[in-house]
């Protein structure tokens, strides 16, 4: 993985499924540090990562602290809302003040799409996209990956529907081009309005307009957020039909797809896209995604800032 080293991760796109698995790997050496009695090693002291958010974040940003701390780096987290990015300041001349602090690498999330890359044209040093506009979010498609399998101990010929709101969603593109990748069979669902037709072959998946088609037989399903906050579009008639004809209960996961897993990237909207009795169903794995983001964190930063072995 020295190849790693020095580069930023803006997608997974030019990822093979050889080096995904070298990342979980990692990942699992991680996972091992992190349930140790005192969870510290000193693989990247010295080392500053940036955490620039222009979108609110819980999981993303908080994992990428801990893990910093847990390496032995120091992490300064920055909120656009808080910042001079108010005064107007531009991303350029906010990326050049993040490296003239003696950052070593940033890591970005931004509403606009390609930000990420254009972050890492500019600074000359890793970036980590945790998530720009509707166009990626590698990190969280790794946790996917790794919550998958530790729990069904394989990804190829494994059957993965998403369902629900992909027009707007980074997570789903990160996650269902990894997944195809991985030999993971992939449907994508969600009513016309919020699943581009162009959608499918893109990312190396079928798309069924159907939640029961869709859902049937599945070893692996991940509901996304109804993202609201960018529904002024008027895409959809009502969030009651929305939950009505897309939304998961537990009737009809048993019916459909009784021993799957069940994924959502968080936050949820609690009876909108999944009832909330689904959460706390044997097979909810968000907790799962959530340690395993930790873990794929720390990878992620220790492959980009240091390249060896993990460990
Ligand atoms: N899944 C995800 O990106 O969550 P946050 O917005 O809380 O970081």
């Amino acid at each position: 993985m020295g190849w790693l080293r020095g580069s930023s991760l803006c997608d997974l796109d030019g990822l093979s499924a050889a080096a995904i698995d070298e990342i979980l790997d990692t990942a699992e050496s991680m996972a091992e540090i992190l349930g140790r009695p005192i969870p510290r090693v000193p693989a990247l002291r010295g080392r500053t990562v940036l955490l620039l958010f222009y979108e609110a974040s819980t999981r993303t940003r908080h994992s990428f602290e801990l893990a910093c701390k847990v390496l032995g780096a120091d992490s300064l987290s920055l909120a656009a809302s808080t910042s001079s990015v108010v005064k107007g300041e531009s991303l350029l001349d906010t990326v050049r003040t993040a490296v003239a602090m003696g950052a070593d690498a940033l890591v970005l999330r931004h509403p606009c799409s390609g930000a990420a890359a254009q972050a890492a044209a500019w600074a000359g040093i890793p970036v980590v996209n945790a998530g720009d506009g509707t166009h990626a979010h590698p990190t969280q498609g790794l946790l996917d990956l790794l919550a998958v399998r530790r729990l069904r101990g394989v990804l190829s010929g494994l059957r993965l529907a998403v369902v629900g709101d992909v027009l707007h969603s980074r997570v789903a593109r990160s996650a269902a081009s990894a997944f195809a990748r991985c030999g993971a069979e992939v449907t994508l669902s969600g009513p016309p309005t919020l699943l581009p037709p162009e959608a499918g072959p893109a990312l190396g998946a079928r798309v069924c307009h159907d939640l029961e088609g869709a859902l049937r037989g599945a070893d692996v399903v991940m509901a996304l957020r109804l993202q609201r906050e960018r529904q002024d579009d008027g895409l959809l008639p009502s969030l009651a039909e929305y939950r009505a004809r897309w939304g998961i209960d537990r009737a009809r996961w048993e019916r459909l797809c009784p021993g799957a897993v069940l994924l959502h990237p968080g936050p949820v909207n609690r009876g909108v896209e999944l009832h909330p009795e689904m959460l706390d169903l044997p097979r909810s794995a968000v907790e799962e995604q959530v340690r395993a983001g930790v873990a794929v964190r720390m990878a992620v930063l220790y492959h980009l800032l240091n390249g060896g072995a993990g460990g």
